[in-house]
């Protein structure tokens, strides 16, 4: 059954070949996913030769639990595992025609990005997103070709997570929109379209959860306390231990998306910045910099 909003299957590209960009935590889980489930060239890159050795060496050692847990074969693994390459060079992203950006949660740094790899690919090539609340609109901006830039939102931990939000944004074309539901498909993850709206739905209403939770302890009850009160109601995890999961920073940065586009409904709270169940309270470094206890 199509997933309402998405256009005709017949519109779909098919994908050769994936980029990604950044070769960071979420972007290596990405790697392993598409290459196992597409079972496509997929090629890596990242600031340095030293990030992009990083992430492929998790993908490989990833490839080696799923065959140890016998999900795959021998034959299969090193069949993946030849599928993925590293690089520095953008020009490796040439043929691709599926191109996904897991880089840091700045607008300038994810529109940089697509500016530089726009020069290499044709100007069919899909261009997504994984901003957890930027806008999916502002990101493809300054772009020849902002119709092929789609909103293709993962959750942590990404071989896990059913769901995958895919955000049209304006300028978004049909054959960008079925081409992203095609491959979500293929990676059997349950899409659905947003509206490129702040949060798009999952963070505007994480943020709120996690959000009240920082102030409840703002207000003296603490962090374990918080936490174990929401037992009971069925989460899979509490709200702090959801932070560590994805990162305080993610999680303040989504927190401070939501400030700033919805101030009347979202407040600061101090500690959204630095609160951690594992740490409680992340440490400043010498600089007064917080350090992220959770990586
Ligand atoms: N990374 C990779 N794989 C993981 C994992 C992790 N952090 N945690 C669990 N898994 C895998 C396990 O290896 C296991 O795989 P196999 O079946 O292959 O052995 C499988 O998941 C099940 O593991 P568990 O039995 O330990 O599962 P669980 O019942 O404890 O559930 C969970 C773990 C699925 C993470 C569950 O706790 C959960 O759903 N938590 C909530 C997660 C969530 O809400 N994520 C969204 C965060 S928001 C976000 O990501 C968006 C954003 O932009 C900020």
């Amino acid at each position: 059954k199509r997933p309402a909003g998405a256009p005709d299957k017949s519109l779909a590209r098919k994908v050769t070949k994936v980029g990604i960009i950044g070769a960071g935590l979420m972007a290596s889980q990405f790697a392993l996913l598409f290459v196992r489930r597409l079972q496509v060239p997929v090629v890596i890159t990242d600031l340095d030769q030293a990030r992009v050795d990083k992430g492929l060496a998790y993908i490989t050692d990833e490839i080696g639990k799923l065959e140890q847990k016998g999900r795959i074969d021998g034959d299969e693994a090193n069949r993946l595992r030849a599928l993925v390459s590293g690089t520095t060079d953008k020009a490796d992203f040439a043929d691709c025609d599926w191109v996904i950006e897991a880089v840091f949660e700045d607008l300038a740094v994810k529109q940089q990005v697509f500016a530089d790899v726009e020069q290499y690919v044709s100007e069919t090539a899909v261009l997504a997103t994984n901003t957890s609340s930027l806008s999916v609109e502002q990101i493809g901006a300054n772009l020849a070709h902002p119709e092929r830039v789609v909103g293709f939102h993962f959750f942590n931990p990404v071989a896990v997570m059913p769901l995958l939000e895919i955000v049209k944004a304006p300028a978004t074309d049909d054959e960008t929109l079925a081409t992203a539901f095609a491959v979500a498909a293929k990676l059997r993850k349950s899409a659905v379209l947003t509206a490129d709206a702040p949060g798009f739905v999952v963070n505007r209403l994480l943020a709120k959860v996690m959000g009240e939770a920082a102030r409840a302890v703002d207000e003296g009850t603490p962090v374990p306390v918080v936490e174990k009160a929401l037992a009971p109601i069925g989460l899979p995890m509490g709200p702090f231990e959801l932070i560590d999961l994805v990162g305080w920073a993610v999680a303040a940065h989504v927190q401070d998306t939501m400030m700033r586009e919805f101030p009347d409904r979202f407040y600061a709270s101090e500690n959204m910045h630095v609160l951690s169940k594992l740490g409680e309270v992340v440490e400043k470094d010498k600089n007064g910099k917080v350090v992220d206890l959770t990586k």
